[in-house]
């Protein structure tokens, strides 16, 4: 694992959003994992300067993200979906055909969770995947258990999860209770992860992601195990080291 201290959010944002532009500019029909959630937004918005400067070209990228909320429509503004169109893909010459999120509006979960796995090994696997990290070491969707759930697949939300996520959302109730997300094994296949983490409110689960034991109880700390991994985290995040 290679750490890069950061000096805030917008110092990690810019840092991440290097390691992304370098990607992008080196094989410009990579695969780019995407991710959802608060943290990452500042990356998309850097990334879109520089797409505004010409610096950037997203005509050949193609794009997988990490999961979506089960029973969500795409027009509905808490899909990640539309978070995706708002804070990234509208905004750049990306083709929508090649970005892929999961169907939150498919029912059929079994038929959905094999659909996007399959999706994902048609684009040729992940160049690069960026996580953001929940409050209890969730990456994408897959919470705290007893195993690693290896494909994508449908999830039960934590209630500490649904809480987190609730600020998003006019009420607690209409926080969706399923998500479908790619599984440890999707994630661990992509050739580089970069996860990013920001403020003194992840401090210990960073730590406990980078130091403690690899265990299904911190689905993260799996990353100890992969080969190449990058993380940017703020010195708020790192506080605990
Ligand atoms: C959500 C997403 C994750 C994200 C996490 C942290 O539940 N499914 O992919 O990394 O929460 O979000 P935030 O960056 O807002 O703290």
């Amino acid at each position: 694992m290679k750490l890069y201290r950061a000096k805030d959010y917008y110092d990690m944002s810019r840092k991440a959003a290097n390691i992304i532009s370098a990607q992008v500019i080196m094989k410009p029909n990579c695969v780019l994992g995407l991710a959802t959630g608060s943290t990452p937004v500042g990356i998309y918005k850097q990334l879109i300067e520089w797409y505004n400067k010409g610096d950037l070209d997203f005509s050949r990228v193609k794009t997988a993200n990490l999961d979506e909320y089960k029973g969500l429509t795409k027009d509905n503004d808490q899909s990640y979906y539309y978070f995706m169109r708002e804070n990234l893909f509208r905004h750049v010459n990306i083709n929508e055909a090649n970005t892929n999120i999961p169907d939150g509006t498919e029912t059929d979960a079994i038929k959905e969770a094999a659909r996007y796995e399959e999706a994902i090994k048609e684009l040729g696997g992940i160049d690069l995947q960026l996580l953001g990290l929940g409050h209890n070491g969730h990456i994408g969707f897959n919470e705290p258990s007893n195993i690693f759930p290896k494909d994508t697949h449908i999830v039960d939300l934590q209630e500490s999860t649904i809480e987190a996520n609730k600020r998003f959302f006019d009420s607690i109730d209409q926080v969706p209770r399923q998500a479908y997300t790619m599984g440890i094994g999707t994630i661990m296949s992509a050739k580089k992860i970069l996860l990013v983490v920001s403020g003194e409110d992840k401090a210990q689960i960073l730590h406990d992601v980078i130091k403690g034991p690899v265990s299904p109880s911190v689905p993260a700390s799996i990353l100890q195990l992969h080969p190449d991994v990058i993380i940017v985290a703020d010195e708020a995040a790192l506080s605990k080291f």
